[in-house]
């Protein structure tokens, strides 16, 4: 039989492992309307690159919050894609990372799918 101390370090592990895992996913990211294609793969892009610091939702975290923000303070979308694909202090470049169809996507997604719904 085993010890219960071997057993409650075993759920510590356990739990441990499970919230790290909760934190480095950051929840589920809102969904894209089906019929865009564009923004399906600006969610997508999302998911496995900006959620991480800027919140699964937008809300921010490491990163700035974004939805609800970026309309107001990018009025022109090419300056948001320019800081996404040229990166700026703590927040990293993606010219190398992602295709400028990518970063279109993703900063579309951030704009009309983030912060409205
Ligand atoms: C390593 C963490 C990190 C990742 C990953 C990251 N960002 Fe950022 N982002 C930041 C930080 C930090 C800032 C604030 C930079 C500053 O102003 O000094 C920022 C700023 C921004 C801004 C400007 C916000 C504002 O208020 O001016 C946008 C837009 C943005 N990020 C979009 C994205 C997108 C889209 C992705 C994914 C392709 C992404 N970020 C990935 C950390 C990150």
């Amino acid at each position: 039989m085993r010890s219960p101390r071997v057993l409650a370090a075993g759920l510590l592990l356990v739990a441990g492992i499970t919230m790290v895992a909760a934190c480095s996913s950051g929840g589920s990211t809102p969904a894209a309307p089906s019929g865009d294609a564009v923004l399906v793969e600006g969610q997508q892009v999302y998911s496995q690159n900006c959620a991480g610091c800027h919140g699964a939702s937008g809300g921010g975290g490491y990163g700035r919050k974004l939805a609800g923000v970026v309309t107001v303070k990018y009025p022109n979308i090419d300056d948001q894609i320019a800081l996404i694909t040229n990166g700026k202090g703590a927040m990293p470049s993606f010219s190398k990372k992602l295709t400028s169809d990518q970063i279109t996507a993703v900063t579309r997604y951030t704009r009309e799918v983030l912060g409205t719904n």
